[in-house]
């Protein structure tokens, strides 16, 4: 079984330093992968309300539970508050309707999906829309999300709360003004956008920096760069990718419904990037971004228009 390194968060609890990403995993085949992950090592799952499958993944653990193979305190559960729940009167509600969904009884870390706050229609409107087609946003702000946020751990339905999709002066904002702070910021970060610069930021303030779409998609794969690397380790381009994110010091979640890819990725910590390698693959960065919420650029929290 893989062993993966913890990190201790600011509020004394811990999150293993490498996860699954679940959007896309639905219905049976989905259950299947992520308790395969489970036993293949997997102690830390990636879920949301917007991807619409916290039930398999709530199956998925209560299940391995049952069958004698983790207990719960082994698990960290993250989950999101979507856009459309950001007025404050929404967020308990949300919180309990992911709980609902997982049939668990506490989320061990639960994220504001994103600091723009869309129009809420009702549960299942979760992309609203205007009629030229742009995303029906709100100029909620995330600071009062995240006030709200703050009672789910008092109520004890969360036990850490952080953030997703927040630029440098929006983690700022919330560390300096919150009560209890963001253990941690988790946006795109593969080689090809590597976030040296929010890691170092959200570091100094003791936040995690937890890197999405960290294979970019399979977009690296082909890339001469990575499969020399790759070769030189006797490793796969993702493997090399994902272990380049982990020497950064961020915290990877690929996502695989795949058995054989699942084990391959997490299957980084048995060796270490020369420097040279290193200095090989910061090269292919190049800024671009896969998810751009380019359909919200207008809105007040919109947090792509800064450089990092
Ligand atoms: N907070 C946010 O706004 C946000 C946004 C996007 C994603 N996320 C989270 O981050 C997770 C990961 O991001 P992602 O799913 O968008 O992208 P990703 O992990 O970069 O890439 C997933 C893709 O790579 C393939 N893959 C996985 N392992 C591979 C391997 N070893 N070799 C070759 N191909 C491999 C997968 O196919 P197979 O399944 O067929 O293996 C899938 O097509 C998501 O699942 C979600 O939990 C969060």
């Amino acid at each position: 079984m893989a062993t993966v390194p913890s990190i201790t968060l600011n509020n004394g609890l811990k999150m293993p330093a490498f996860g699954l990403g679940t959007y896309g995993l639905k219905g049976g085949e989905g259950i299947a992968a992520i308790k395969k992950a489970i036993d293949i090592g997997y102690r830390h799952l990636d879920t949301a309300f917007l991807y619409n499958n916290e039930q398999e993944v709530g199956e998925a653990v209560r299940d391995k539970i049952a069958e004698g193979v983790i207990s719960r305190s082994d698990m960290l559960v993250v989950s999101k508050l979507w856009c459309t729940f950001h007025e404050p009167e929404r967020v308990e509600y949300a919180c309990r309707k992911s709980l609902e969904n997982l049939e668990l009884d506490y989320i061990d870390l639960y994220i504001m999906h994103a600091p723009v706050g869309f129009v809420y229609h009702d549960d299942e409107t979760v992309w609203p829309k205007n009629a030229d087609g742009t995303q029906e946003t709100n100029d909620v702000d995330y600071l009062e999300t995240w006030r709200a946020m703050e009672k789910l751990v008092d109520l004890g339905l969360v036990k850490s709360i952080g953030l997703s999709n927040f630029n440098s002066e929006q983690v700022d904002r919330v560390v300096n003004e919150s009560r209890i702070k963001p253990v941690s910021n988790q946006v795109e970060c593969s080689p090809m956008h590597n976030q040296k610069k929010l890691t170092a930021f959200c570091k100094e303030r003791d936040v995690v920096l937890v890197a999405y779409c960290p294979l970019a998609r399979q977009q690296l794969d082909a890339r001469k760069e990575v499969q020399d690397i790759a070769a030189k380790y006797n490793k796969t381009p993702a493997q090399i990718c994902l272990r380049y994110l982990v020497e950064l010091g961020v915290v990877p979640i690929p996502k695989s419904a795949n058995e054989e890819r699942i084990l391959q990725n997490i299957s980084i910590f048995d060796f270490k990037l020369s420097k040279e390698d290193i200095k090989a693959m910061d090269s292919l960065n190049t800024n671009e971004r896969i998810v751009k919420f380019s359909d919200a650029k207008h809105a007040k929290y919109w947090p792509f228009g800064l450089e990092f």
